[in-house]
């Protein structure tokens, strides 16, 4: 069958929609970020999201549409996102979706956020099944053996913090502004990604993740050097380039190692995998897919991971997954519900 979706992501703090086509085109993707509204709290503050949400949703869509030069009256599907997320968040989407479904006589399927960017790599790639997918965001860091379309299985999942989570609270930690990963890119990139103070790695030997040991492993070293106090929780030397430029670049290089230590795990016990993809917001971070890729390579596997625009929060993704679950013919219904 053939479908033209209109898809919608509200799941964090990017209110998105895209228009995408059967014939594999993506028409448009207009993404609306609120970081500048949350930079003040030095994270996302879901009352302010929810609010934020409302009030862009109705013009996010209407661009959308109108840059793909596609009438509501053509659209077939709305794929929407409704888990996991912040749940007014969520609801915003969901309840717009639902409204222009129920009135404009639609088709809703409702997407799951984490299949979205699992997925994500299908927007410009043809990936073969089956194959590895390391999804690393702000809220999640996985490790998926993907078997086909909708068949896919979780071999790692972060018991504590996600990547980007640690991304961000350790850039909060040394004062940088938030999100902190891609300030952790920029400072690391400019001392050549040295190793400077050898954090701890992992070291059990199975699939997870663990990132908040991470956090207190760079805290309790900045303490040792006289740079954090404590009893105050202040960083004691905001004004010191050189040490946040070596934090940021042992940070780096530390999940780095983890990442490709989970992954060379993941190969030796899934040698069928032809590839692996790297998807989420963290894989913006162009050292973490460099290293990434020569492992693949290493293994003679494939590598893929979307361009930035498809890294971060967007809805192309979620419409992609709503145009495969269209020709498995599952959709939701009205009730459609958040979670
Ligand atoms: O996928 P995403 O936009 O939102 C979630 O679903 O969480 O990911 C946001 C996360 C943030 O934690 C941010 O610090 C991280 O992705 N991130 C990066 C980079 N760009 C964004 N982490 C490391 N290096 C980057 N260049
Ligand atoms: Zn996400």
């Amino acid at each position: 069958m053939k479908y033209v979706l209109l898809g919608i992501e509200s799941s964090c703090d990017e209110t998105a929609a895209a228009v995408y086509t059967t014939d594999n085109r993506l028409l448009s993707n207009v993404i609306y970020s609120q970081t500048d509204l949350h930079k003040q709290f030095g994270g996302v503050v879901p009352e302010i999201a929810s609010r934020a949400h409302i009030e862009k949703i109705s013009h996010i869509v209407a661009s959308a549409l109108e840059q793909a030069n596609i009438s509501l009256r053509q659209v077939d599907v709305i794929a929407v996102t409704n888990k996991p997320g912040l749940p007014g968040s969520l609801l915003t989407g969901v309840c717009f979706a639902k409204g222009l479904a129920y009135g404009q006589n639609k088709k809703i399927i409702g997407v799951n956020h984490l299949e979205g960017h699992g997925f994500s790599s299908f927007l410009e790639h043809n990936v073969p099944f089956p194959h590895l997918c390391l999804t690393a965001s702000g809220g999640h860091t996985s490790l998926y053996l993907v078997k086909d379309f909708g068949d896919y299985d979780i071999i790692g999942i972060t018991k504590d913090d996600a990547a980007g989570e640690a991304f961000d609270k350790i850039a909060k930690l040394i004062q940088l502004p938030y999100p902190g990963g891609p300030y952790i890119e920029k400072l690391a990139a400019e001392v050549d990604f040295i190793d400077f103070f050898k954090y701890s790695r992992l070291k059990d030997k199975n699939l997870n993740f663990s990132f908040s040991g991470l956090k207190t492993a760079v805290l309790y070293n900045l303490v040792s050097q006289g740079a954090y106090d404590l009893s105050e929780k202040s960083f004691l030397k905001p004004d010191d380039y050189t040490l946040k430029q070596q934090v940021a670049s042992s940070l780096l290089v530390c999940i780095t190692d983890i990442f490709e230590q989970r992954l060379k795990l993941a190969l030796q016990q899934y040698p069928e995998v032809q590839a692996i993809t790297f998807v989420g917001g963290v894989a913006c971070n162009k050292y973490i897919k460099a290293r990434i890729e020569t492992l693949a390579h290493s293994y003679h596997k494939q590598f893929f991971s979307p361009s930035a625009q498809f890294c971060t929060d967007n809805a192309a993704m979620i419409a992609f997954v709503g145009h495969y679950k269209a020709q498995q013919n599952k959709f939701s219904d009205y009730a459609l519900d958040i979670y």
